[in-house]
């Protein structure tokens, strides 16, 4: 069982190796892909400190849609292209937002957000959707969250059923 446990004082070195030694462990033996993102987001949710948003879009028919995710209701769909969710999706790349008041063309779906990392969900050159975080402080995500939730999405990639993702 999840002991839910916070984290002692950890660098974020560490930090995030053990958040993804506990994603393995709540992923690794799950077939379904809805069980496996919804306690992916509930984990993120629990341990990362300043977040008020977290969450995956996934991609049906070229529209960026609404899955797991933590915090207030949101936007439920997102074109390809639009917002940071959007351009992660159409550029297959991360984008880290210091702050969101900048980002040409954000998409404000909780006004308390000042800071996003939108990271993009890829296997095998196959685009799946992003995983999207949001703070309430202004630079909240830096270089080292950015090394840290890649490796988490590339848990999550190598150890969900994506082949059976439908909506
Ligand atoms: N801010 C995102 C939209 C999704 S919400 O933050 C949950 C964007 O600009 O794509």
């Amino acid at each position: 069982m999840y002991r839910a446990e916070k984290y002692p004082n950890f660098d974020l070195e560490k930090f995030y190796q053990f958040l993804n030694s506990e994603l393995l462990y709540l992923v690794e033996y799950e077939d379904e892909w809805l069980a496996a993102l919804s306690n992916a987001a509930a984990l993120l949710h629990h341990q990362l400190a300043d977040i008020n948003w977290v969450g995956f879009y996934l991609i049906k028919n070229g529209l960026l849609l609404l899955g797991p995710f933590q915090g207030k209701p949101a936007c439920s769909s997102i074109v390809v292209g639009n917002g940071v969710c959007g351009q992660s999706a159409m550029r297959r790349e991360t984008i880290l937002v210091p702050d969101v008041h900048l980002f040409s063309g954000h998409i404000a779906c909780d006004t308390a957000s000042q800071s996003e990392i939108v990271i993009p969900l890829m296997k095998e050159g196959q685009l799946y959707g992003v995983l999207d975080i949001d703070s309430p402080s202004i630079g909240r995500f830096g270089p080292a969250d950015q090394v840290g939730l890649e490796a988490f999405v590339a848990t999550l990639m190598e150890h969900v059923s994506w082949e059976k993702v439908v909506f």
